[in-house]
């Protein structure tokens, strides 16, 4: 073969090189991958809290050593919400469910987004044009009772979050934009993947869905430490004093045994602080917002509760858990409902003057559009007002995810 011959081929041969990454350049995916690859494991859920806590002298033990002495709360506390409100996106049914679904962007055109689920993992690819970003998913809030919003931690030390763009909606059955993402709400951070959450935003969202953020607490987002969920210790507090007095054959009774929220050693002022701590208490929120005509407040049930004349003239005998068991979910029977009215308003003096036989709830804890997505009973209690059932006035219709 001629040096000459030799020369053409390899001149040619990289031609053809050039040329084809020139078009695969022009023509190809983009693709661009984000988010940490090691799936997210968490105490409790996938991993045994360590028996001799999470370092020495932890106090908390984990709730399920609860479960052999209260079998009737631990039953029924894992069949709410609170107990599945943070889980690996990667660990949930609905991972399964959404792989190989392929949605368009509510807001924007010819943007797509594709699931996927692979080795334990759920992604989310987002193609724009040429350009395929492939998101790891970590984290999925909420039970998906009503809805399942999907979290990446960006930057754990920070920390730094991203909120995924689209939520899934139960109801629906749907992908929908995340609440506040809409275009125009003007939360801040929000971008086209979705919501950057950073420091005190971040911890705060993972703060109301965990029983503890962070082993010893500090500023970080830290998975190995983490107790995920509103488990028994986030209201009990710490458990391991209780379970050591117990192990050593403490009776009934017996003061070292008791905890927070021991039955009928609490205040009411006590209990709306310990609900209102994640579904808000009047003291967290603007008091300007605190007005008859907002139907956003129907999502707060303590600032309601803590409004209506029920609660106020009642001598502190009304507050969550006259009406609901703190370990379950929101029973849907109205006529369990309509039998604790009845005990503060018998008929005939305080009676309905307008439907005393009628489902009281209806009509007095009518269900509100609070701009979620989920209608919310009004906890306000009071006599029925049409204005509610109207569009809020422009200045309170803000999304109130803002004030988380
Ligand atoms: C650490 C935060 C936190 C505390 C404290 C807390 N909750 Fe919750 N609660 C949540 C979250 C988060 C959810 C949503 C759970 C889900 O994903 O379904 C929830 C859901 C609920 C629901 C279920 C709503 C439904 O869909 O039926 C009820 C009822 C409820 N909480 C009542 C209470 C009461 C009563 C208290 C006080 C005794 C309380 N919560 C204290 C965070 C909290
Ligand atoms: C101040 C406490 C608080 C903060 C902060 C908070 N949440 Fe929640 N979240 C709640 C409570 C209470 C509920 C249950 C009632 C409701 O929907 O308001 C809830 C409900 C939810 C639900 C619906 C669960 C269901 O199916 O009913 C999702 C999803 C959710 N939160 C995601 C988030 C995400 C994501 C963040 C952070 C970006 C966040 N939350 C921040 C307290 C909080
Ligand atoms: C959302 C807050 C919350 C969570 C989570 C929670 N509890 Fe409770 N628990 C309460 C409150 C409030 C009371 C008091 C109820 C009352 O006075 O009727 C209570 C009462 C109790 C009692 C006393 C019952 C009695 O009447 O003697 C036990 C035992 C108990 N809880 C165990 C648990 C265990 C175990 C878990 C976890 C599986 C748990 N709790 C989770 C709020 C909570
Ligand atoms: C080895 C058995 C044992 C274990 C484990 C245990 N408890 Fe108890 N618990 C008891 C006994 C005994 C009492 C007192 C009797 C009673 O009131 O039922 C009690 C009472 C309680 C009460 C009422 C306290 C009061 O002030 O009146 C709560 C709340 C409670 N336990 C929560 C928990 C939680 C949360 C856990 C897990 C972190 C737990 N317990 C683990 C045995 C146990
Ligand atoms: C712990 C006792 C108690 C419970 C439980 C209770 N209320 Fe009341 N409620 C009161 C008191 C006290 C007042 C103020 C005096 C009055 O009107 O009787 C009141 C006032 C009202 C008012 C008039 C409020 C206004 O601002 O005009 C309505 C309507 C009402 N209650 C409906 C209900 C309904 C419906 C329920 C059940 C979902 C209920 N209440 C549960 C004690 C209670
Ligand atoms: C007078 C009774 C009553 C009291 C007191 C009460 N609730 Fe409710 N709650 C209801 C009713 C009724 C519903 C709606 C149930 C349904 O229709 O499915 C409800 C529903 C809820 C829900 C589910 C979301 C929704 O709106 O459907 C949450 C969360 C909740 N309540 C939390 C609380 C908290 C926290 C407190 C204490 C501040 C509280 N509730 C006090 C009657 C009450
Ligand atoms: C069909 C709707 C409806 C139902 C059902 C209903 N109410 Fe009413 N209720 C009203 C209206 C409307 C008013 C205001 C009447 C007025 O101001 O003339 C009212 C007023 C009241 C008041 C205030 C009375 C006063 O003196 O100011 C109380 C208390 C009350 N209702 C309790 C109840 C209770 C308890 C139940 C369930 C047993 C119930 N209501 C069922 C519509 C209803």
């Amino acid at each position: 073969m001629g040096s000459s011959r030799r020369g053409r081929l390899v001149a040619g041969t990289a031609l053809a090189i050039v040329l084809a990454l020139a078009a695969w350049t022009l023509l190809g995916p983009d693709r661009v991958m984000r988010g940490r690859v090691s799936g997210v494991k968490l105490l409790g859920l996938d991993r045994p809290f360590p028996e001799g806590g999470r370092y020495p002298g932890d106090p908390y033990v984990g709730s399920h050593v609860c479960a052999e002495c209260h079998p009737g709360e631990t039953a029924t506390h894992a069949g709410s919400g609170h107990a599945r409100t943070l889980r690996p996106a990667g660990d949930r049914e609905l991972a399964r469910r959404l792989d190989g679904m392929d949605v368009e962007d509510p807001e924007r055109p010819g943007v797509r987004w594709r699931y996927g689920y692979r080795e334990g993992e759920l992604h989310v690819e987002r193609t724009e044009g040429r350009r395929v970003e492939d998101l790891v998913i970590q984290y999925a809030f909420g039970s998906g009772h009503h809805a399942t919003t999907f979290l990446t931690v960006v930057d754990p030390a920070f920390p730094e979050v991203l909120e995924h763009r689209l939520t899934y909606f139960a109801r629906e059955q749907s992908m929908g934009l995340t609440p506040g993402h809409r275009a125009g709400v003007g939360m801040a951070g929000v971008g086209e993947r979705g919501g950057a959450l950073i420091g005190d935003d971040a911890r705060n969202c993972f703060g109301c869905h965990t029983t503890q953020l962070s082993a010893p607490p500090g500023r970080s987002i830290d998975p190995a430490t983490m107790i995920p969920t509103v488990s028994c210790e986030r209201c009990h507090g710490p458990g391991r004093a209780h379970h050591d007095a117990a192990r050593r054959g403490s009776q009934a009774g017996a003061p070292e045994l008791r905890l927070p929220f021991g039955p009928g050693r609490y205040s009411t002022d006590a209990l709306l602080r310990l609900c209102g701590d994640c579904h808000r208490h009047p003291s967290k929120i603007d008091p300007a917002r605190i007005r008859p005509d907002n139907p956003n407040l129907a999502r707060f049930q303590p600032v309601g509760l803590l409004q209506s004349r029920c609660l106020i003239e009642s001598g502190g005998s009304l507050d969550c858990v006259t009406c609901h068991d703190p370990h379950a979910r929101a029973s849907s029977d109205h006529a369990k409902y309509r039998a604790v009215c009845i005990a503060c308003h018998a008929a005939p003096d305080g009676g309905c003057p307008k439907s005393p036989a009628g489902d009281c709830v209806e009509c007095h804890m009518p269900r509100l559009d609070a701009g979620q997505h989920v209608l919310f009973a009004d906890h306000w209690i009071r006599a029925t007002r049409p204005e509610m059932r109207q569009p809020p006035s422009p200045e309170l219709r803000p999304d109130l995810r803002r004030l988380r």
